[in-house]
């Protein structure tokens, strides 16, 4: 079943996007990262942002607290209403029963990852982490000076797999934490409950806090259901923290806001031994935008899911009929393609070949991890048009090596 189904009672809007009508002209005059980093004649797609128009209730509610000229500082952050929104929308889509006490409004998600290594170990304690990775969790591990513990995902013919034997044989008496992606980022794979289940057997088995990074929750494709990791059973919830914002899926990381939900007082309690202002604050904005992105605007996300999804059929019939050197598994969630281009032989990396012959921004490979110098990402949230644009060039720098 699509959960789709599970938009909630207080979706007000529907919107007519006109994805395809996206004007590259206008794309390069935001000064955010994507379109903001490279010169002109580069197109990017490489950071996670979209090119899509805001959903209508968030562009509304930034354009009423503009116009009011209201933008003095937010209430108390659990008097705003967003951890009982929070809880609400995860009851509404993934089923999942919160008690939004537990539920703290933080700045953004890495930064809740860096204050739970902070709070839950010690430096020089193993971290395990799922490779290739979002950078920030490997930046995040070494930032701290904890070990990192790499169990690299193995590459099947089915896709990418988490090698369980590996996970077992890499923990010992200081591992004491693993950092989850689910949806994972960059494979777009979206764990089943199987998969999730056994990771969560051998976290109780060993004792180890689960951090659960699950921002791309809302990204899923052919009606796979995301699982937060949290739902599979008392002992599972109680050792873990997950972390979430809609600053992903509804494309508005700008305004730095997102929810840290603990398993327990515990995990609550060590968070909370950093005082709050070195924590830092969240904007006025970013809480109000979540608000209307999570309770008004699944029309919008349904739609653009449903973009995306099409998108991303587009990349991976491309690679399989025009890139024979490239692999890649089809993606069942995010908008970024994890493109494997060791057969095509590039000079340097394939992100700094294909940027400096044909102008095309991608993300560099190795930052993933230290056995990805011939991967690169392909950010797909883009019109169809760009995006065509953006496969051609790739298929023309596979041509120059
Ligand atoms: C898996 C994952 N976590 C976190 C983030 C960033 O979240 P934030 O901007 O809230 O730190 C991203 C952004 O692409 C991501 O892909």
């Amino acid at each position: 079943m699509s959960d789709s189904s599970n938009s909630t009672n207080n979706d007000t809007e529907s919107n007519e996007l006109h994805l395809d009508d996206i004007e590259i002209e206008d794309l390069r005059k935001r000064v955010s990262e994507k379109w903001n980093t490279y010169p002109a004649d580069v197109l990017p797609a490489w950071v996670a942002e979209m090119d899509f128009p805001l959903a209508s209730p968030i562009r509304k509610i930034l354009s009423t607290a503009l116009d009011g000229d209201d933008l003095g500082y937010p209430i108390g952050l659990r008097a705003t209403g967003l951890p009982d929104v929070f809880s609400e929308r995860m009851e509404n889509r993934y089923g999942w029963k919160t008690d939004s006490r537990m539920a703290d409004v933080i700045t953004d998600v890495v930064q809740g990852l860096y204050v739970s290594i902070e709070v839950l170990t010690e430096p020089g304690d193993g971290i395990i982490v799922q490779t290739p990775i979002y950078p920030p969790f490997l930046n995040a591990v070494k930032d701290t000076k904890r070990r990192l513990v790499e169990n690299r995902l193995l590459n099947t013919d089915e896709g990418w797999r988490i090698d369980f034997d590996a996970l077992r044989a890499s923990i010992d008496d200081r591992t004491r934490m693993i950092l989850l992606c689910n949806p994972h980022n960059p494979t777009a794979r979206v764990f089943t409950e199987a998969e999730l289940t056994e990771l969560g057997a051998i976290a109780c088995e060993h004792d180890l806090v689960i951090v659960s990074d699950e921002v791309h929750a809302d990204l899923t494709f052919d009606g796979r259901k995301h699982i937060p990791i949290a739902t599979l059973s008392p002992e599972i919830a109680e050792r873990t923290l997950t972390i979430t914002s809609a600053t992903k899926a509804f494309n508005i990381p700008g305004l730095r806001c997102a929810i840290a939900h603990f398993g327990s007082k515990r995990l609550q309690q060590a968070y909370h031994s950093i005082p709050r202002h070195i924590r830092g604050g969240v904007g006025l904005l970013g809480i109000y935008a979540t608000q209307a992105a999570w309770q008004q605007s699944q029309p919008w996300l349904d739609e653009v899911r449903a973009y995306l999804e099409t998108n991303r059929n587009i990349v991976a019939d491309f690679v399989a009929e025009r890139l024979p050197n490239i692999k890649h598994h089809k993606c069942e969630a995010t908008y970024l393609a994890w493109l494997d281009c060791t057969e095509a032989n590039l000079s340097g990396s394939p992100a700094s070949h294909i940027l400096e012959t044909q102008r095309l921004a991608l993300n560099e490979g190795r930052t993933f991890g230290a056995d990805f110098n011939q991967f690169t990402r392909l950010n797909f949230a883009t019109s169809k048009r760009i995006l065509a644009e953006a496969l051609e060039r790739i298929e023309k720098a596979t041509q120059s090596t």
